[in-house]
């Protein structure tokens, strides 16, 4: 029998290993942001994913920590240029790059990040770099999709559900879906099982980004580590606004139509005082249990052993729960 590791085992076994010096020592202008970044810390929830997505099926292999460094470096390179787009000042609790050191040197830092994602992929076997290669890519270009997504419903009144559904599947689910997979490939999984993972990690992804827009509007600033209401200022399409606008009476959407296009500084808090009237809080605790649920189902249709995917659904259940 293998042994199973927990997400909390599987963290701190890749923060040992992840070498936070990825980058040379000259220039230092450019390297220096992103050793900055990567000791910021971070959950490590993507990597976790790959090598439980490898020891639901096998134990991990070589190939599968190579990956997980690929992808944590891809997503932190997405995080450097999400908050130049996102004008955030704070990351993990502190500043973003763009913030402390500028924004020219903040892209060429996620770009050079982005490279080194690629050094690593190109560490693994031969046999496996087509279909690891083939699913990175793809996922790469569906993040940055619906990252774009996202900048462009900024400047949109309202969207309504389904489309963004649609985006954040592209800009946050598709990673951790993808992540999962990968892990599975390397773990010797048949194609049904990958393909069940992946959707788990999808449903998975849909309930995560349900919580990282409840925190953005309601975290505990001291613990969330970004800068509160930032989606409110700048008129993000989340989840919380959908439904506000949806459920609001016309007045009520007049309203928050109205503070979206100012730029008060009681903005946030008279957006927040919407939010709770509408009763954002239920309706996302209800959103999060419907998509967990989804998601277990996939989880339950894997032909492996149930006790072997208990660490996934621990992780699952305390990604909906996070407060960070
Ligand atoms: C933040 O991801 C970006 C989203 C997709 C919402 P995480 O919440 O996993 O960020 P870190 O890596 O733990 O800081
Ligand atoms: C970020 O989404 C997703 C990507 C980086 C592709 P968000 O903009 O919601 O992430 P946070 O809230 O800044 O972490
Ligand atoms: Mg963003
Ligand atoms: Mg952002
Ligand atoms: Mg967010």
């Amino acid at each position: 029998m293998i042994p199973m590791h927990t997400f909390e085992e599987l963290a701190k076994k890749f923060t040992e290993k992840f070498n936070v010096n990825h980058f040379p020592e000259h220039p230092k202008s450019l390297y220096d942001p992103n050793s900055y970044f990567l000791q910021l810390g971070g959950k490590r929830v993507r990597p976790v994913l790959c090598l439980m997505g490898n020891e639901l099926f096998d134990s991990i292999k070589e190939d599968a920590w190579q990956v997980a460094v690929a992808v944590e470096l891809f997503h932190n390179f997405t995080l450097i240029h999400d908050d130049i787009m996102d004008k955030a000042p704070l990351r993990r609790g502190m500043q973003t790059v763009h913030e402390k050191y500028n924004t020219s040197t903040a892209l060429l830092a996620g770009d050079v990040m982005l490279v080194a994602a690629y050094e690593y992929l190109n560490k693994i076997a031969v046999n496996y770099m087509r279909p690891i290669l083939g699913l990175f890519n793809k996922t790469a270009k569906e993040v940055c999709e619906g990252q774009q997504l996202d900048m462009d419903f900024e400047q949109m009144q309202q969207v309504n559900f389904e489309d963004y559904l649609f985006m954040i599947n592209l800009k946050t689910s598709v990673l951790l879906a993808a992540s999962l997979q990968m892990g599975a490939v390397l773990g010797g999984a048949g194609e049904r099982n990958q393909q069940l993972l992946y959707e788990f990690g999808r449903k998975l992804g849909l309930a995560f980004q349900v919580q990282d827009d409840y925190l953005d509007a309601f975290g505990d600033p001291g613990k969330f580590g970004k800068q509160p209401g930032g989606d409110i200022k700048s008129n993000k399409k989340t989840f919380l606004l959908i439904h506000a606008l949806e459920t609001l009476d016309a007045a009520g959407k007049e309203q928050l139509y109205q503070l979206m296009k100012s730029g008060d500084e009681g903005k946030v808090a008279a957006v927040l005082d919407i939010f709770k009237r509408c009763k954002v809080d239920e309706w996302a605790e209800a959103l999060k249990e419907k998509y967990i649920k989804e998601a277990f189902e996939h989880l339950e249709d894997i032909a492996v052993l149930s006790k072997r995917k208990e660490p996934i659904r621990q992780l699952a259940v305390l990604l909906t729960q996070r407060q960070v």
